[in-house]
């Protein structure tokens, strides 16, 4: 499906027609659609949520998203919600980066999960999961009923078909799918891996930015949700659907990437992370990581979130009398990092792109003793640039719970502790 190009703005009320007069004027439901289209409403908060929070949009398509057939379990072992496999260790986790598959393998087939909290019946939590995939979807489309996928690309692009328009997105940009909204991945580098966040909580918005002013952070301009398209084809198509937890697979007769119009608030979008106004310290020390975050779902505690996606950019470091790397620390956050491109300031080695790691509520973890000698010791005088580099955090106020094949999965790095063996006691009662 080709696009249309985008739109900007970030939960904006956006009207985008595909086909010239496809969009009513001054109602959402007329008794009779223009171009034979049926009218329908997708709701991503509840009817009644406040002005700012609501978000919803209408469909204008060739057939409504009630007609498929029905829905059976669909095996997909690898991909689940099965956050529970007994009691989580404290111990600080580390993976290399997941293998490319060796068979045809699509985005849904390459979907693996690693980790989670909550669950989409509670609509609090996330689900954590990483994909790793070398062919497109054909006759094949997705939605996740249980939340809103963030989709954090580290290798290769992707072209994402949505009902409201194409998303393509590259490593280090992101994209956002709604919670229901029906989609396709195609690969056009052949192969493609990443991460993906599964928000079962309230929908990711910008955060507040206080003393920082009305600029900064991720820019609103700068999230793009697509102008309509739709394809208008027919066939032996499948809809694979997520929900509560469980795969389910039901036949469909025609692609239901067939909304020709829509407008609203309730749509994908995606943002370019190199966009994102880095803001650190000009004096001494540096702040907490939360100056770094771009988008997050809030909880029912202000200022404690269901979810903060927090990211790494390139930036100066030009703060004096002081350790520049990030410190030492126990938070009592949670959190499962990633690594899109480039090389992470606080660890010399073992977090390569494509890898993770998690560091659960008050596990100890910082910079690797390489990393800490070097830092320790470095001319202050000079700014340091770090300048090939993206990482990222998924953070949760709740412990986030690695699953049984993360913890046995071959490529977990099982000497990661090994990283602060060399840091050496160098304690003096009398210091010169
Ligand atoms: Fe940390």
């Amino acid at each position: 499906m080709k696009s249309n190009g985008y739109q900007s703005g970030f939960g904006n009320e956006f009207a985008t027609e595909a086909v010239a007069g496809a969009l009513p004027v001054g109602r959402n439901s007329p008794q009779r659609v223009a171009h034979g289209l049926y009218a329908e409403q997708l709701s991503g908060t509840a009817f009644t949520a406040p002005r700012a929070e609501n978000r919803r949009s209408w469909l204008y398509r060739i057939r409504p998203a009630a007609m498929h057939g029905a829905f059976e379990p669909f095996a997909q072992p690898a991909f689940h919600n099965d956050f529970d496999g007994g009691p989580v260790s404290p111990d600080q986790l580390r993976w290399s980066p997941l293998p490319l598959p060796a068979q045809p393998t699509d985005f849904v087939d390459g979907l693996y999960t690693m980790a989670g909290n909550g669950s989409a019946a509670g609509q609090h939590g996330v689900g954590i999961h990483l994909y790793a995939a070398n062919a497109p979807m054909q006759g094949r489309f997705f939605y996740d009923a249980d939340g809103e996928l963030l989709i954090v690309p580290q290798q290769g692009r992707l072209h994402i078909a949505t009902e409201l328009g194409v998303l393509d997105v590259e490593p280090q940009e992101i994209a956002v799918i709604p919670r229901g909204v029906r989609f396709r991945v195609e690969l056009p580098d052949g192969a493609a891996r990443g991460y993906v966040c599964e928000n079962f909580g309230a929908l990711l918005r910008l955060p507040d930015l206080g003393p920082i002013g009305s600029n900064g952070l991720a820019n609103p301009r700068d999230f793009l949700t697509p102008h309509a398209a739709f394809e208008d084809s027919e066939g032996e198509f499948e809809l694979i659907a997520k929900f509560q937890g469980h795969l389910w697979r039901a036949p469909i007769g025609h692609s239901p990437l067939d909304v020709v119009a829509w407008h609203g608030n309730y749509a994908p979008y995606k943002y370019d992370l190199r966009r994102f106004n880095t803001i650190g310290s000009i004096s001494y020390d540096h702040p907490d990581p939360s100056i770094f975050l771009v988008l997050h779902s809030a909880s029912d505690t202000p200022g404690t979130s269901n979810m903060d996606f927090v990211i790494f950019p390139p930036r100066w470091l030009v703060a004096q009398d002081t350790f520049r790397p990030p410190w030492f620390h126990r938070n009592i956050a949670s959190e499962f990092m990633g690594l899109v491109h480039g090389a992470y300031d606080a660890k010399a080695e073992g977090f390569a792109p494509g890898g993770c790691s998690l560091h659960n509520s008050m596990t100890g973890h910082g910079p690797d003793a390489a990393t800490f000698d070097k830092a320790s010791a470095a001319d202050l005088s000079r700014p340091d640039v770090i300048g090939d580099t993206m990482a990222f955090m998924f953070e949760t106020r709740a412990v986030i719970r690695p699953t049984r094949q993360a913890i046995d999965a071959a490529h977990r790095q099982r000497d990661y502790q090994a990283c602060w063996a060399g840091l050496r006691k160098q304690f003096r009662a009398a210091d010169a």
